[in-house]
């Protein structure tokens, strides 16, 4: 009898006809679930992604947006590479995960990539950008260590210069070096012995610069400050103090490199190299591998045991690495990002000469950032309601980091998106006009994500 009522229950549930209409829950569960148990760490938008193609992605009512914040730099390639999808599917029927206890078939050789593009030698892998970050600044204090120091004891060399207006990520380490009070404070006490610098500032550098110092950290292109750019007279000062110190020189590039400058990183403009470059964001297209890339004098201090992470470096994600950095190399994406840097920039420039809040266009390839001279958070809800991703840092500063395979015509068709929403957002009055072009270190800490 039961057998009977479970057959008959399965032959009512196969006759449901096929395109029975979904009543539309008055309550969308995955927001409300979302609401009640996750951290509030974010201020989301009150809408589901659901999925991307190319430089799209679309909400889960069939909303289409062109995507010109790319996870904020992390889907270089957009959405759903072809070449992408086959490298996930196939080796995750290989192993997704094996350990660094043993080798695995393509750590060793997106090492050997990433050392040949940045001039580096060795490579660390981590999850995020924060832990390269963090290990950056553990293998500065470990290369400080002189045989006559205690173990146990704070050491005459280890202070680390950070700059004003950067940012670094969220993990102890690496808020330590970012200078955003809010983003600080809340949790001290932090890593001792940072120091802030003006970035840019040569006085101020030279002026904190001595043998306590162990490192210097820096963002090539500050990205969450504003898109600012290191000058190569601060460059070249950080690189010759450093040297002449004892110091490392690291470089965040975790927003700005692996091509996005239009270089495969952006201190490549200058003609010499830090001795550490940190990246993370678009390494593996959109799953999340960080490295510490390094040379071999500091290589040298490191020992087995010393450092180290469970998922950093597994093979599914190198072999993605390695596809997205073939991938840049197949499809000339270098050449793209810089000529579609610049059409971007020429039509900016155009619509900074129409709208006068438009204080100054900076950045290199796709960093860029429009500075207004009034609040930039309603340009960003106006941007959705086009169809538009952006985001706003520092609450002036527009941001836009569209993908590397972005075409001319989306170029086109995201500055006529863009030229609506300057048009048709409704224009708050600055506090303080001026404010827009304050110092970094004013808007270090007044900035909000
Ligand atoms: C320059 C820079 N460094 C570090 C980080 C931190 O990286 P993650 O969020 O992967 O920890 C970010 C993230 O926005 C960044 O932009």
């Amino acid at each position: 009898m039961r057998a009977l009522n479970q057959k008959k229950a399965i032959a009512r549930s196969v006759q449901k006809p096929k395109h029975r209409r979904i009543a539309v829950p008055k309550l969308d569960t995955r927001l409300t679930d979302a609401e009640h148990f996750l951290l509030p760490t974010y201020n989301r938008q009150p809408f589901v992604l659901t999925h991307g193609r190319g430089a799209y992605v679309y909400d889960s009512a069939g909303k289409k947006y062109l995507d010109f914040l790319g996870g904020i730099a992390v889907n270089a390639l957009g959405h759903a590479h072809p070449r992408i999808v086959k490298v996930i599917r196939r080796e995750a029927a290989h192993a997704i995960h094996l350990s660094n206890l043993y080798h695995n078939a393509y750590q060793g050789p997106l090492a050997r990539k990433l050392a040949e593009i940045s001039g580096m030698d060795r490579v660390f892998f981590s999850n995020s950008g924060s832990e390269a970050a963090d290990g950056a600044l553990k293998l500065a204090r470990l290369c400080a260590r002189t045989a006559s120091d205690a173990p146990d004891k704070p050491r005459a060399k280890h202070r680390i210069l950070a700059m004003q207006n950067s940012f670094h990520g969220r993990t102890f380490g690496a808020v330590s070096v970012t200078s955003t009070e809010k983003y600080r404070l809340p949790f001290a006490p932090l890593v001792p012995g940072v120091e802030f610098v003006d970035f840019n500032d040569l006085a101020d550098l030279e002026s904190k610069f001595d043998d306590t110092v162990c490192a210097i950290i820096l963002e090539t292109i500050q990205g969450e400050g504003g898109i600012h750019a290191v000058t190569e007279a601060f460059w070249n000062r950080a690189r010759s103090l450093a040297t002449q110190h004892g110091a490392l020189l690291i470089a965040d590039e975790i927003q700005c490199g692996l091509g996005r400058s239009g270089r495969y990183f952006a201190y490549q403009k200058f003609s010499s190299n830090p001795d550490i470059v940190l990246v993370a964001k678009p390494l593996a297209a959109g799953l999340p591998l960080g490295a510490i890339l390094t040379t071999e004098a500091v290589a040298s201090r490191v020992s087995p045991g010393l450092h180290g992470t469970t998922f950093g470096g597994g093979p599914l994600i190198c072999a993605t690495a390695l596809e997205f950095l073939g991938i840049i190399e197949s499809e000339k994406l270098l050449a793209n990002i810089r000529a579609r840097g610049v059409e971007l920039r020429e039509g900016l420039a155009k619509l900074a000469a129409k709208f006068d809040f438009i204080r100054e266009v900076r950045g290199e390839g796709l960093i860029l950032g429009l500075e207004l001279s009034i609040d930039g958070n309603p340009f960003v809800a106006e941007a959705l309601r086009q169809g538009l991703l952006i985001n706003c840092t520092h609450d002036f500063t527009l941001r836009l980091l569209p993908p590397f395979v972005i075409t001319r015509a989306q170029v086109r068709e995201f500055l006529r998106l863009f030229e609506l929403v300057l048009a048709k957002t409704p224009k708050s009055v600055s506090a303080a006009p001026a404010q827009a072009t304050a110092s970094p270190r004013r808007l270090a800490q007044s900035a909000s994500r």
